[in-house]
Order: C-alpha cells, then sequence, then structure tokens
C-alpha cells in the first residue's frame, strides 16, 4: 500500500479547504451553477437523476482496510448506506447532500483518499490490474509506476483542461486485465530482447460512442523515460485534440485522423525535445516510490501448511466457489481471494456498508490489511494464506459476497442505466436481474463457462458493452426501450470490438435473446473448452443471428 508523504497531505487536505469554500459560496448565492460545475467537476461531483454523485478515486484501485471502513462510514453517514465500485476501479455514492460533500472529502482526507480529477476533462484515476503484485504471469509490479503517473498526472498545471477526459491504464502481466487496449493511454510493461525493462505504449482506444481499440505507437520505451513520453503525448492531445466538438474530442478521434503512424511521429518529436528535460526519471525516483508501498510480509511456513484440499472434498458449495472464486499466488501458499458483487438481487458492484466494514475485517485478519477492486466491479483478497481460504469463504457466505460466479455470465459489467443517470435511453439495472433470475442455475452457468457481458444504459458505454463477448446497449425508440446486441468483443489482449447482431430487441425480449444466444453457443461449441469468444470466433454471427431473428420464434412487431 502506498502511503502519502506530507505533501500528498498538505495537497489533499488544501482541496477540501478550497471546495469547502467554493461549496459555501454556491449555496450562498455568490456562484451561479455554471461556475460552480468547473468547480465541483474538479472533485467528483455530478449531478445526476436524482440526486448528486460523487465519484471517489482509487489509484490502481488498491484500498486499506482502514479506508474501506472510511467508504463505508461516508455511505452510512451521508447515503443510503452502500456503494458502487465502477469499471475504472473507483467507488461512486449516488445520493449525497450537496452540502455534506465537503464533510466526505474531509473523511475521505483523514484516510489518504480524494475525488480529485474523477470528473472533468483532465487524467482521471490511473488503472491497473487487480491483481498486480500477486499475479503468476506478471513481470513486475506495475504500481509503483502507476503512483508515479498519479503524482505526475495530479494538479499538472497543463493538462487540467484538457479537449475531454483522459484515462490511462497499466498492465505489466501476460493476461491484460486492466482493459489497457481501450483507455486513452494503455501502458504495458515489457522488457525488450537485451532484457532491459520498458514499456510498450498504446494510444487512443475508448469505449463510448466512437468505441477504438488502441493503437501501439512505441514498441520499447526505456523504464526511465516514461512520465517525459507521456507528457509528449499529452502535449500533442492538448495541442490538436478539437474543442468544437464534444463528441470529437477524445484522443481517439485525433489519432484516427492524423493516422496512427503521423501521431506517432509527432510525438517522438516532442518527446525528442523533452527526453533529457528534468521529466526524464533517475532510478533513484522509481526506487523512492518503491520505498513507499508497504508490502505484505509472506509466511514462509504457509507453503508447508496443509490447505483447503480436504474441505474441497467435503464440501461441495465450498468446491463450487473455490473453482470460480479463488486465483493461484505468486507465493505458494497463498491464494487470490475474489469477492463477488455480483449477487442475486443487488445491482452489479453494489455493496453495502455493514459488507464494507466485514470485508475491512477479513482483510485486517487474513489478507494483509488490503483489498483491490477490479474493474469488472468486483473486490479481491490478494493475500490469504491457503489454510484461511475455508474461513474467509464461511464469512463471505454469510456476507452473500460469496456468489461463485466469477468470469461466469452473471458475472456481468453494468451501468447504473435509468435508475440513476440522467443521459441513459433505457434501464441496465433490472436486465440484470433479469438474466440473473434467467440463469440462476449456477451449474448451467459453469456448463456454460467463461462468458463476459456488459452492459450500458446509453450509447457513453460506461458499462463497456462494444467488448463484451456478450454486449447489450439500451437505446431510446419513441420513448421505449430497446436493446442492441453485439457479439465477439474483448477487452483483453486480443481486444476487439463486438459485432452488432442486427435490429435492436425490446424490453420484453432481451433475457430471452440473451438465452437464445447462450442455446446457440452451447450447440456449436466444439467441446466444453471451447469458449464462447472462440466459439464466435470461428463460426462467425450467421448461426446467431439466425436464431435470433428467426420470425418463428420471434413476433415480428419485436423487431425494428
Ligand atoms: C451516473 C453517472 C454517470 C455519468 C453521467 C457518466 C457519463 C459518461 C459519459 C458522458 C461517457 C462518455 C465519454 C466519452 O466517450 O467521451 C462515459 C464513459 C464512461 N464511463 Fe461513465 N458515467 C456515469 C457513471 C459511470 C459508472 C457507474 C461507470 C462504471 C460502472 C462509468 C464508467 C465509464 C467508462 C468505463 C466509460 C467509457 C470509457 C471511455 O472513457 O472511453 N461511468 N461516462
Ligand atoms: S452508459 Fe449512459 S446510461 Fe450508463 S451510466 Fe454511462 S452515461 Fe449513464
Amino acid at each position: 500500500m502506498y502511503r502519502y508523504d506530507e505533501f500528498d497531505q498538505t495537497l489533499v487536505d488544501e482541496r477540501v479547504a478550497q471546495f469547502r469554500d467554493q461549496t459555501q459560496r454556491f449555496l450562498a448565492g455568490q456562484l451561479d451553477e455554471e461556475e460552480f460545475k468547473t468547480l465541483r467537476l474538479r472533485n467528483g461531483l455530478y449531478l445526476q437523476r436524482f440526486a448528486p454523485m460523487l465519484r471517489v478515486s482509487i489509484p490502481y484501485g488498491l484500498l486499506a482496510s482502514r479506508q474501506l471502513r472510511m467508504l463505508a462510514h461516508i455511505a452510512r453517514r451521508y447515503d443510503k448506506g452502500y456503494g458502487h465500485f465502477t469499471t475504472r476501479q473507483n467507488i461512486q455514492y449516488n445520493w449525497p447532500k450537496l452540502e455534506e460533500v465537503p464533510d466526505i472529502l474531509a473523511d475521505l482526507a483523514s484516510v489518504e483518499m480524494h475525488a480529485i480529477q474523477t470528473s472533468g476533462n483532465c487524467i482521471r484515476n490511473i488503472t491497473s490490474d487487480h491483481l498486480a503484485g500477486v499475479a503468476r504471469d506478471e513481470l513486475v509490479d506495475p504500481r509503483p509506476y502507476c503512483e508515479l503517473t498519479r503524482q505526475w498526472a495530479t494538479f499538472h498545471p497543463e493538462f487540467n483542461w484538457l479537449p475531454r477526459k483522459f484515462k490511462i491504464a497499466f498492465s505489466s502481466s501476460t493476461r491484460d486485465r486492466a482493459a489497457t487496449q481501450v483507455h486513452d493511454i494503455g501502458v504495458h510493461i515489457v522488457r525488450n530482447d537485451a532484457g532491459e525493462l520498458g514499456y510498450s505504449i498504446y494510444v487512443g482506444g475508448g469505449l463510448g460512442r466512437m468505441p477504438m481499440i488502441g493503437h501501439k505507437i512505441r514498441e520499447f520505451l526505456p523504464e526511465l523515460d516514461l512520465i517525459s513520453y507521456l507528457e509528449a503525448v499529452l502535449r500533442i492531445y492538448n495541442r490538436l485534440g478539437r474543442r468544437d466538438n464534444i463528441h470529437r474530442a477524445r484522443v481517439k478521434v485525433l489519432v484516427k485522423a492524423t493516422g496512427p503512424e503521423q501521431f506517432a511521429r509527432m510525438v517522438e518529436a516532442e518527446w525528442n525535445a523533452l527526453k533529457d528535460s528534468n521529466l526524464r526519471l533517475q532510478p533513484q525516483d522509481i526506487e523512492d516510490i518503491k520505498s513507499r508501498f508497504e508490502l505484505p510480509q509472506y509466511d514462509e511456513a504457509a507453503a508447508g501448511e496443509p490447505g483447503y484440499a480436504k474441505q474441497l472434498a467435503v464440501d461441495s458449495r465450498f468446491a463450487s466457489w473455490a473453482r470460480r472464486n479463488l486465483a493461484p499466488h505468486r507465493v505458494s501458499g497463498y491464494s487470490i481471494v475474489f469477492v463477488s458483487l455480483k449477487a442475486n438481487g443487488i445491482a452489479p458492484g453494489d455493496i453495502t456498508a455493514e459488507q464494507m466494514d466485514a470485508v475491512a475485517d477479513l482483510a485486517d485478519r487474513y489478507s494483509a490489511g488490503e483489498i483491490r477492486a477490479t474493474h469488472d466491479q468486483n473486490l479481491v483478497l490478494a493475500d490469504v494464506a491457503d489454510r484461511d481460504v475455508y474461513a474467509v469463504w464461511q464469512r463471505l457466505s454469510e456476507l452473500g459476497l460469496a456468489t461463485p460466479n466469477i468470469g461466469l455470465l452473471t458475472d456481468l459489467i453494468c451501468c447504473p442505466g435509468l435508475d440513476f443517470c440522467s443521459l441513459a435511453n433505457a434501464s441496465s439495472i433490472s436486465v440484470a436481474q433479469e438474466i440473473f433470475d434467467r440463469f440462476d442455475d449456477l451449474d448451467y452457468q459453469h456448463d456454460i463457462g467463461e462468458i463476459k457481458m456488459k452492459m450500458s444504459g446509453c450509447m457513453n458505454g460506461c458499462g463497456h458493452h462494444t467488448v463484451g463477448h456478450i454486449g447489450i446497449l439500451g437505446v431510446d425508440k419513441k420513448g421505449e426501450e430497446w436493446y442492441q446486441i453485439t457479439l465477439g468483443g474483448s477487452a483483453e489482449d486480443d481486444a476487439s470490438l463486438g459485432d452488432r447482431t442486427g435490429p435492436s430487441v425490446s424490453r420484453a425480449d432481451i433475457a430471452g435473446a440473451v438465452q437464445k444466444i447462450v442455446e446457440v453457443y452451447l450447440e456449436q461449441r466444439s467441446d466444453a473448452e471451447e469458449s464462447f469468444l472462440a466459439t464466435y470466433r470461428r463460426v462467425g454471427m450467421p448461426p446467431f443471428k439466425a436464431r435470433l431473428y428467426d420470425s418463428a420464434e420471434t413476433p415480428a412487431e419485436a423487431l425494428a
């Protein structure tokens, strides 16, 4: 866990005082809506359908137990008793009172947290692999590099008024778990042929109404050049990105207009002028940041101790959970535990204050006092000794946080849709609920295997629908809720945008449509090992389309 130094703390405390003053002036009528808007958007505060919405930053998804307890306190004291984890490893509160937001920010600051740069046209929260530091397929721990980038990006005087928001994600593993190729910049930590550490840089990915996969603009950037190179990319974007049209303002549109090769050349020219400046990192800078991370102390004896194998044989519920919700840890004798926030009847990503407190207790007792937020809207206890896994499962089960569905159909990503969001065309949470009900049989889900379903209530794409194996997008047709389906998207190394199946499907038919898609997959897969995505890529759209739009099964008026 990174610990603030005096400078970090002063920065955050001063910001709270500023925002308190700004809010008081707004409430006293000394600032109008427009003037206040630019100020609140610097602090993660949106005005939404029913109430303000506050987005709190969780840098690269890492939380200490005391921070999670504070998030629980905020949910209880200032909201309706729960919070909502997002796809960018942040948490949102949907019901704070405007006049209490400065108090919330002060509470956050007391545990080294804030809501700075979680909205507005600036560099947003830096995200990363939720298995950073513990994954077996990891090259090096990406978090010190994320932290360096966070410090560079925080209140950067030149990049606080970009043409549009800017998102950066890091991955250092063989498997990309951070959706880096759908970020404005994706950084892959790699080694070159000479064994030196550095980065491959992707630019111009993004979701929203113009979804695009990022382009690799540099194969290898040496380790010490990270910040100077990011600065060069941001300078080009800040200078040339469009400001005349909000829908054409993201860097992906600029990269598309120039072409990735030309964009890369412009960055290279800019970087040549910068790379020997004081933006070049010194080895000591990286060591200093690393030294501010408190890392878990592993118990070497844990490897030799009996794990949970015995319980697997005698407790089938535990075995089914272990199969889906555990991942191997790089240290033998330890496991990574996924805490599922996808229980039937609960909006995906929602968690109550009591659950947060209890997970914080579990982290203290069994997992080095730390919790991670994943971009799939779940939590992770990353450092659980095998001997403790059964006890952790028992407690998670009591808490309703042990649905054994990680990576399965009901582990779906879903945005707030019509329930909270003023931009929504259609509900997403209630559709997620119907899908839950329809696929409630976990054996059936296990048989279907890994499937990433992602759902958004409008084309802004907060629910990542375009990169879902099955994507669902809410659209408005003459005041009615309809849903467009896409198949074959992916946000991992083989990133791709999904293909539209055809005309949209009505609210009444959407859950049935998902069922048909799953049935076609089960019929078409070569064997139980062939995943949904692999099957789709092999057989293509025709069999799915035929079943979905089979007029014998689907009333004609449902298609439009
Ligand atoms: C309810 C309040 C919300 C509002 C008003 C809102 C608004 C927006 C807008 C306008 C965009 C499109 C930006 C663009 O393409 O330039 C967007 C994208 C996005 N939002 Fe939200 N959003 C909200 C909640 C959420 C939530 C709850 C999540 C996570 C579950 C989320 C995650 C994202 C992501 C991942 C993207 C697309 C990624 C990209 O930047 O390309 N948002 N949001
Ligand atoms: S996708 Fe649309 S409906 Fe869903 S949260 Fe984003 S802006 Fe709102």
